[in-house]
């Protein structure tokens, strides 16, 4: 796997901080270290955190109460479903008595699955040639295989099509700058990297055919909780009337979230905003700052949400429950 190895018991993730100077493997051997890889985004992005947090259950499980275990991992991050969905699952495995181990290849494996389904979907969507507008960072890297919202570029890749690809470079934390363009050219995809505020310009050039984003949680009317500003590139697709794709797997849709106003949204800390990936601070250490890691994208700015169960449009309440019949 690109970002976690799984060995004789022995845990290790490829530390996305460091990225993409440094290719650096850490071991992790204490349900603490696990935690603050979640937190400080050593393993991050919606389906990898989820599959980490299960091999660090079957990891920790002995010595540990397996629900204090899944109430620690999933306090690390609020926002993104797929981290207590994978919790839950193995607190399940544990009540019946199965291997932990087997239980968290499972989700593994069946996210690899997932998201060569969601990418097979998405890539049906596009044509050879387009340029494609994505933020954060959804690939690889973010789950098992292909990613979410650049799974239909990595596949497609394979398949022999050649998009142009602008990357939001994502800021506070980088994630579009330091790893999206470092995946996708290491696959060979073209990719210019932009900053965030230039979405506009390039939409205006005519250089952007859809946009792409993988997700974190999608209430049950469709609004969806993706990576900070996320919603300001949508209100700016649906001004330019570019498609705007929101791409996750199904799981990632909770019933409970009877509109985006329910999700959780996580906060960060302010000076991930001012101190990290400068050489110095880029604001005074006494000036305010709000760092919201997620924000919501209204239903009403999305033109599909792209699923392992296929591709749902709207009315979002209605058809998110009808692609399962
Ligand atoms: O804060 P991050 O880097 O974990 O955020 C990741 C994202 O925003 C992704 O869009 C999301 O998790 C979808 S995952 C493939």
């Amino acid at each position: 796997m690109i970002n976690l190895k799984y060995e004789n018991g022995k845990l290790t993730i490829l530390d996305q901080t460091l990225l993409p100077n440094e290719e650096k493997w850490v071991n992790i051997n204490t349900k603490e270290q696990a935690y603050d890889a979640i937190k400080k985004l050593m393993v991050r992005g919606a389906p990898a955190i989820g599959v980490f947090a299960a091999y660090a259950m079957a990891v920790f499980a002995s010595g540990n109460d397996i629900y204090d275990l899944k109430a620690y991992l999933d306090s690390s991050r609020p926002t993104a479903v797929n981290l207590s969905w994978a919790t839950d699952r193995m607190v399940n495995a544990y009540k019946a008595g199965r291997n932990l181990v087997d239980e968290a290849r499972s989700i593994q494996d069946e996210d690899i699955e997932m998201c060569r389904k969601i990418s097979e979907y998405g890539l049906s969507l596009l044509k050879d040639g387009d340029g494609i507008l994505t933020h954060c960072n959804a690939g690889e890297l973010a789950a098992s295989r292909y990613g979410t919202g650049l799974g239909p570029l990595l596949l497609g890749k394979e398949k022999g099509y050649n998009f142009r690809v602008y990357s939001d470079e994502t800021r506070p934390l980088l994630q579009g700058a330091r790893l999206t363009s470092y995946e996708l050219e290491k696959a060979g995809v073209d990719v210019t990297l932009i900053c965030d505020n230039m979405a506009g310009q390039v939409m205006k050039e005519g250089l952007i055919d859809a946009v792409l984003v993988g997700c974190d949680r999608v209430a049950a009317n469709g609004d969806a909780a993706n990576k900070i500003g996320t919603s300001s590139v949508a209100v700016l697709a649906k001004h330019y009337r570019i498609p705007f794709y929101v791409l996750g797997p199904y799981s990632t849709v909770d019933f409970t979230c009877k509109t985006g106003d329910d999700i959780k949204i996580e906060m960060r800390d302010a000076d991930e905003i001012k101190e990290m990936y400068y050489e110095k601070p880029t604001a005074l250490k006494q000036t305010k700052c709000l760092n919201y890691a997620f924000d919501v994208t209204d239903n009403s700015l999305i033109t599909a949400i792209i699923t392992d169960k296929g591709i749902v449009t709207p009315p979002y309440d209605k058809n998110l429950k009808e692609i399962l019949k």
